[in-house]
């Protein structure tokens, strides 16, 4: 397979498409990025790495480090958790309120917001310092101490958590937050604000698509069936309310954030990572979205 080749053919495609979505400006600071950055990084778990564009920028990761609160809390707890956070699709949008009230505070997954607000509340139960420690985790997913989160972005999300906080007031009424909520808001703006590149994130997820084993020294961070899991909530809740369309246009399990990234991976094949910030009505990266049915289609390699 020519990765290289395909993934160039996306960029010029993709290059002349005019955007029609709207960078976040929800975090006052994210709305200060360029909409017209492009970036893809493709990592094959057998030919190494491929690129173009802005791929080796950093930006916002944002709601994709829930599935980083995620693994590390389900490499401390077994079935436990999903007590708390179930694995069904919202088909509402990611800061939605709605289905808490009827479901007695359980979120309908850990992708949404409220979900990942009970992941943070369940990492500081168990873990001493789960700022330090997510952030080592994801330092050894990318052999790369550099990592680290953006204090502009952290301090915009701060002053404009209104829904955030509504969300654990509401949840802490059900009994569903153990511990302080502006403890738990913390830890979530936190891990919002880290800071990846197209690169290191393709690296990041590559146990997703290697069987929960580092490629570059086989180490084995978390289990096939633990992340045979992963993937399958990625697949059905990585796009929040657009999870169905993204399954059907693109065909791989995924995740996004409004900071205008999306990682996505076929499993035994590769993790790739697209950014462009204008985002569609969903809260997903409207390019990012086109450019990775392009990869699906080109390369005749999705899980389906
Ligand atoms: O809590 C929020 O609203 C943001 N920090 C993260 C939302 C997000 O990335 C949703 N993704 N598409």
């Amino acid at each position: 397979m020519n990765y290289q080749e395909i993934l160039t053919a996306i960029q010029s495609e993709l290059s002349k498409i005019p955007s029609e979505g709207e960078v976040a400006s929800y975090i006052p600071e994210l709305a200060k990025i360029e909409p017209t950055k492009f970036g893809m990084h493709l990592y094959c778990t057998n030919s190494g790495h491929y690129s173009f564009g802005n791929s080796d920028e950093r930006f916002s990761i944002q709601s994709i480090s829930k599935v980083f609160a995620l693994t590390r809390a389900m490499s401390l707890l077994d079935e436990d958790l999903f007590k708390r956070v179930d694995v069904e699709p919202s088909g509402d949008p990611f800061n939605s309120l709605v289905q808490l009230e009827y479901e007695n505070g359980i979120p309908r997954n850990p992708f949404i917001n409220a979900g990942a607000l009970v992941v943070c509340d369940i990492l500081i139960s168990n873990i001493k310092n789960p700022k330090n420690d997510l952030l080592d985790f994801i330092q050894e997913l990318t052999n790369n101490k550099e990592i680290s989160i953006n204090r502009e972005v952290f301090d915009s999300e701060k002053k404009h958590s209104y829904r955030n906080t509504a969300l654990l007031n509401f949840m802490k009424a059900f009994g569903n937050i153990k511990n302080d909520i502006y403890l738990v808001l913390d830890l979530y703006i936190h891990l919002c604000s880290i800071e990846m590149s197209c690169k290191e994130l393709s690296e990041a997820f590559m146990i997703y698509a290697n069987g929960g084993r580092l490629l570059y020294n086989n180490k084995k961070i978390l289990s096939s069936e633990k992340i045979k899991r992963i993937n399958a909530i990625m697949q059905t809740c990585g796009f929040y309310d657009e999870a169905g369309e993204f399954s059907f246009r693109v065909g791989l399990p995924g995740k996004s954030g409004v900071g205008g990234g999306i990682v996505a991976i076929h499993p035994g094949q590769y993790a790739v990572t697209v950014w462009s910030p204008p985002l569609n009505p969903k809260g997903n990266s409207e390019l990012g979205m086109l450019a990775l049915e392009r990869l699906t289609t080109l390369t005749g390699l999705s899980i389906f």
